[in-house]
């Protein structure tokens, strides 16, 4: 874990150098945002996924994280800033959350 955080501030200074551009940046942040990878959940194309299936009363429900590479600057800060239930918090910088979010709506 600290390796990683290392890792990761050592790769955003070099950031700051633009020695790896913005895109690699914000890609190794959404992998790795100091916490569980917004991948994981949200699918490598931040297009959402379901991320966990159940039975309850007899019928399949599925847990799913919702895409984001369509909402609003606005709703993707406060999402970040407010996770509702199932999201962890993370405890992003607003240049962090700027890179995130020109991340994942450009993915194609
Ligand atoms: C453990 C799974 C999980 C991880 C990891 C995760 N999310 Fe989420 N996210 C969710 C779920 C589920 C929701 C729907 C609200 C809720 O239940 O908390 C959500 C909601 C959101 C929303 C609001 C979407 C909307 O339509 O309003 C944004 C934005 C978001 N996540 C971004 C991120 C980013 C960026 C990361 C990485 C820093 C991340 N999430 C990591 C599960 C996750």
């Amino acid at each position: 874990m600290r390796l990683i955080f290392v890792l990761l501030t050592l790769l955003s200074s070099l950031a700051a150098d633009d020695f790896i551009t913005r895109t690699e940046y914000a890609k190794l942040l959404y992998l790795n945002p100091r916490g569980i990878g917004c991948d994981k959940c949200h699918g490598s194309d931040a297009k959402g996924k379901v991320i966990a299936s159940f039975k309850q009363k007899g019928e399949i429900k599925n847990l799913v994280a919702p895409p984001i590479n369509n909402i609003t600057k606005a709703d993707f800060f406060k999402a970040l800033n407010n996770p509702k239930i199932v999201m962890p918090k993370y405890s992003l910088t607003n240049e962090e959350m700027e890179s995130l979010y020109e991340y994942v709506t450009k993915q194609p």
